[in-house]
């Protein structure tokens, strides 16, 4: 019986090691800017990078760059496929144990709502033009937010679209274009969040950790009514000394990973999910609530983008250091913080008479 303890250990471990390392490659390389995951993983990129010969990190490094740096629906369909495996899983095991266990339809029915809220913003946030500067809209794009003139200031064109930038705009290398309240590209959607799409990120960052949350939560209570009918906490098994042992929560978990490995794996998964999904929702809720862009905020962190060479840096404005103590200096109150996301300030079109 230890032995086998030690055996079920150790897969484990191997389990929780492999799915980590599974989401900080993803937070490595997805987002293109810095989040807080991505810094602590550039320390230990730099920890290991030393070791690892020349050829390997300059092939990984060349496909990494088509992979994230360059449009692609890689991950939308990657998106897709996670999705359809969990909830194939949860249509086709769950729900049937749910069934037997007495669980009304309705909050059967609540991940499937979900999942039709969620597809909607995610089409949204991939079709909506996040408010590209164009030749035609530049005009009444300048006029949507005054130059700080700390961060953003007047007179500066992009290098590349040789437009004047709006004030906070940013010009967006993946889709060679600048961006009106640039955020950041994100690559799970393939499109930039700006001006026009931030208010669909946001729902369907929420809607995507209400749908994990809400498929874990029915997935565990299937586990723990399952355990509790199995009186597997009651039960007790003769070691290898022959004394008489209860079985603890080591071999409940045991039980229920041979008896349902597929949707304990799931589980996992789906816990993972949210809780990474829940600190970056946070995070963008947080923005949203004092009126700054993911950018913003790294700028006046003084966290200079590391995609761009140096020496190229003309894009990013550069004026004197951020003052800390004003950081929140842009919001006008929560409220109307979060009406102009929900409700983004229009360019001024010019009417030709
Ligand atoms: C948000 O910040 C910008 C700063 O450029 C400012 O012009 C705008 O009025 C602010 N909006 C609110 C609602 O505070
Ligand atoms: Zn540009
Ligand atoms: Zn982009």
């Amino acid at each position: 019986m230890r032995r086998w303890a030690m055996d079920f250990l150790t897969l484990f471990a191997v389990y929780v090691v492999a799915v980590l390392t599974c989401i900080a490659l993803v937070c490595r390389y997805s987002g293109r800017q810095q989040t807080p995951f991505t810094l602590l993983l550039d320390c230990v990129w730099r920890v290991i990078a030393p070791v690892t010969p020349e050829w390997l990190r300059r092939c990984s490094h060349g496909a990494v760059h088509k992979l994230f740096h360059q449009r692609n629906t890689m991950f939308i369909y990657l998106h897709l496929l996670l999705e359809g495996a969990v909830y194939a899983e949860f249509t086709c095991e769950v729900v049937g144990y749910c069934r037997e266990m007495d669980t009304t339809l309705t909050s059967l029915s609540v991940p499937y709502v979900l999942l039709a809220v969620k597809s909607f913003l995610f089409y949204l946030c991939i079709t909506t033009d996040p408010g590209s500067v164009t030749k035609q809209s530049v005009a009444g794009q300048l006029q949507v937010y005054p130059y700080d003139k700390r961060m953003f200031h007047p007179g500066i064109s992009c290098p590349t679209c040789l437009l004047l930038k709006p004030a906070r705009s940013k010009h967006c290398r993946t889709c060679n274009r600048c961006v009106q309240r640039f955020d950041h590209h994100c690559v799970w959607v393939n499109n930039c969040i700006g001006a026009q799409n931030t208010r669909y990120f946001l729902l369907y960052l929420l809607s995507v950790c209400a749908m994990a949350g809400d498929v874990a939560l029915l997935t565990a209570d299937m586990l723990l009514h399952a355990v509790l009918r199995s009186g597997l906490l009651r039960a007790s098994y003769i070691d290898d000394d022959g004394t008489r042992q209860t079985a603890g929560p080591l071999f409940v978990m045991q039980h229920l990973f041979l008896t349902f490995p597929r949707i304990v794996f799931m589980l996992g998964f789906l816990v993972f999910v949210f809780f990474l999904l829940a600190g970056y929702a946070l995070f963008h809720c947080y923005l949203a609530l004092v009126n700054q862009t993911s950018n913003e905020w790294y700028k006046s962190r003084g966290l200079v983008c590391r995609h761009c060479r140096p020496g190229a840096a003309a894009h990013h404005q550069r004026g004197p250091a951020p003052d800390r103590s004003q950081r929140h200096y842009y919001s006008r109150g929560l409220l109307k913080n979060l009406a102009e996301i929900f409700l983004p300030l229009q360019p001024a079109l010019k009417k030709s008479n």
